[in-house]
């Protein structure tokens, strides 16, 4: 077995019958899949990108039983110790392991990208997030306006959900 199919398994199995968080990271790998092959992203960043999006959601369940919350800062303080153990005994290339780490630990803080890959992972789980959270079309013209940097994530956000990247700011995103 590929090491992303393994991945994808160990994920699930992590998850149990959390069928909800299962739908979103494959979802995600979708997405990222699709935003890649339209930026050209180079072979190796693609590995790490879509391991990425398997596990970056994988804190969850420990912060739900650690401190009772799912926030997005517990879920990345608590991704990155489990990810690590749904990555080992695999044959990585070095760095692997420490790039998805960090990618997962960081998925939420957007001032910390530094990389086609965290862009990437980023924009697949907005893509994912604006139809599970229902977002209204203010709030997809905010976060296409703030996070969305790749061309292929732009059309994407823009065909799937309406965003218009030449709309004028509106008086709440202004104020915010
Ligand atoms: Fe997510």
């Amino acid at each position: 077995m590929d090491v992303e199919t393994v991945l994808c398994h160990r994920m699930i199995g992590y998850f149990g019958f959390d069928a909800k968080r299962i739908h979103h990271a494959l979802k995600v790998v979708g997405f990222a899949r699709a935003i890649a092959g339209g930026e050209d992203l180079p072979a190796d960043l693609l590995q790490v990108l879509v391991a990425a999006a398997f596990l970056h959601d994988i804190g969850i369940h420990e912060a739900e039983r650690k401190y009772g919350s799912t926030a997005g800062k517990l879920q990345e303080k608590e991704g990155p110790a489990v990810a690590r153990t749904l990555l080992d005994g695999l044959d990585l290339p070095d760095g692997f392991v420490e790039r998805v780490c960090f990618l997962v630990g960081h998925h939420h803080t957007y001032a910390a990208i530094d990389g086609p890959d965290f862009q990437i992972l980023v924009e697949s789980d907005f893509l994912v997030n604006v139809l599970e959270e229902d977002m209204d079309a203010a709030e997809i013209q905010a976060v296409g306006r703030k996070v969305f940097r790749t061309a292929t994530g732009i059309g994407l956000l823009g065909r799937i959900h309406g965003y218009n990247p030449s709309m004028a700011v509106s008086a709440d995103e202004a104020d915010g």
